[in-house]
């Protein structure tokens, strides 16, 4: 009677398991319609309006190629993390397959890490990067992004290029004066790009004077003023304006223009769409492709992968397992046609 009624427990448990698909490891399955839930840190910063677009775009693609309903439901959290927070258990309660997050606060994404693991959804983080620990010790969370130090490395290498062939020593001393514009403080592209792109230009064998940097958290209207004040203090004493984004490096050739003195270099990250045009009109001298169409492909891949119950690694090239990195690409002059016939073509 005791072995009957454990068996019968057993049918029941499975049965159960069948009905709800609750089995813990889902298998292939396949779904007919798929639900996705976005959170942007802000929805009016210029590189995550590209990204919104492109998981659009993906989103329509797969849409057409498989016949398989893709919803997106992308919400901004405004730069609040506790809206972000609230967002998240939103998505949770209407059943999204899958989450992709780009945290407000990178250090705080332990938290949304257990309310989605309890729900068993799968995680994809991007752009802003959650710490390894985070990142790595429970299941199904990723991170989808490019490498900051590379990024910053190659703004250096262009303007390495730029001290050796166009003359940007102004007073003459063999020394490269510049300021930095940077991003939020505490964001992994703030930091890197800041502290590769001035390696780089020292690695070439330039000396180099720091005459200020302060952040402008990547928004045009911020560059602007911190490059005003500078242009008060330092003037033409200025060679060079290197930038952790584009938006940045936007807000301080405006500045610039408005004061109608020399320009020096600047140079920006991002190549957003304002970007190219300033670097075809020669305001810009170069900037740093990140590559919006790419993170958003990888993080919609992974995504349906992920929902289906697909092994992600079969879509994506995952790194330990967790990262997807897309690489970064140098934009000047030289190939800007090239670029711009890739994005806009
Ligand atoms: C981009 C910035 C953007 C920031 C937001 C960076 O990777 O270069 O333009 O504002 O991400 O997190
Ligand atoms: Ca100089």
């Amino acid at each position: 009677m005791k072995k009957y009624c454990i068996l019968l427990s057993e049918l029941w448990l499975c049965a159960f398991f069948l009905l709800t698909g609750c089995a813990g490891t889902k298998g292939a399955e396949e779904k007919k319609s798929i639900r996705i839930g976005v959170s942007l840190y802000r929805g009016d910063d210029t590189f995550l309006n590209n990204i919104r677009g492109e998981l659009e775009r993906c989103a329509k693609d797969f849409e057409q190629e498989k016949g398989v309903k893709v919803t997106l439901d992308i919400q901004d959290a405004k730069g609040n993390q506790n809206t972000q927070n609230d967002q998240v258990e939103r998505f949770l309660a209407l059943g999204c397959d899958v989450l992709c997050i780009n945290p407000v606060d990178r250090t705080a994404a332990s938290v949304l890490i257990d309310k989605a693991m309890a729900a068993q959804t799968p995680v994809i983080f991007f752009n802003r990067q959650p710490v390894a620990e985070d990142i790595n010790y429970r299941g199904r969370v990723f991170y989808v992004g490019a490498s900051a130090e590379e990024s910053g490395r190659l703004q250096g290498e262009l303007v390495a290029q730029a001290w050796k062939e166009e003359g940007l020593d102004r007073n003459g001393d063999g020394v490269l004066q510049y300021v930095m514009l940077e991003g939020e403080p505490g964001h992994q592209d703030s930091l890197l790009r800041t502290e590769y792109s001035i390696e780089a230009v020292t690695g070439a064998g330039i000396e180099v004077e720091k005459l200020a940097n302060a952040p402008a958290n990547w928004n045009r209207g911020q560059g602007a003023a911190r490059m005003n004040q500078w242009i008060k203090e330092y003037g033409e004493r200025i060679e060079v304006v290197f930038s952790n984004n584009d938006d940045m490096a936007l807000g301080a050739i405006d500045a610039l223009r408005e004061w109608g003195g020399p320009m020096p270099l600047v140079v920006g990250v991002d190549a957003t769409a304002p970007a190219r045009e300033a670097v075809a009109a020669g305001d810009l001298y170069g900037t740093v492709l990140n590559d919006a169409r790419g993170q958003a492909q990888a993080m919609v891949d992974l995504a349906l992968a992920l929902a289906d119950g697909r092994d992600p690694g079969g879509v994506v090239e995952l790194q330990e397992g967790h990262y997807v990195w897309l690489p970064y690409r140098r934009v000047d002059r030289d190939n800007l046609e090239e670029i711009v016939r890739e994005l806009e073509g």
